[in-house]
């Protein structure tokens, strides 16, 4: 537990994505425009992966199921299950909104290092 190798900073460019496991934690690792961001692979919504989440210019990340969009820096969703239409907003009861849990990453001697608590 605590700060953990995730990958070297080579393997994460500008733009990628990748999921790694930490610690048991399904993590997804972004560069956005040179800002490393480790979130849970994993949407509070209904589980299902986050790796093909689009990335907003305001920094969200949205599920790419039902759209919810979560902060990337704090995980405190900004939407929750607004798609598709009505149906979205029925799937949106299963569960209530749900942070999406947000790692700290920080970069050491060319290792993208994450704390995996
Ligand atoms: S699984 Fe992500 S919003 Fe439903």
């Amino acid at each position: 537990m605590g700060w953990t190798k995730a990958l070297s900073e080579s393997e994460l460019p500008s733009g990628a994505r990748q999921v790694v496991e930490l610690e048991g934690h399904k993590v997804l690792l972004l560069n956005n425009d040179g800002k490393i961001h480790a979130v849970a692979n994993s949407c509070p919504h209904m589980k299902l992966p986050m790796k093909k989440g689009k990335v907003t210019e305001d920094g969200l990340i949205v599920c790419p199921f039902h759209r919810s969009a979560f902060d990337l820096a704090t995980g405190e969703p900004k939407e929750w299950t607004p798609f598709p239409p009505v149906v979205g907003n029925l799937l949106g009861k299963i569960k209530g909104e749900t942070p999406l849990p947000v790692f700290s990453t920080r970069v050491e001697n060319g290792d993208i290092m994450v704390d995996v608590v």
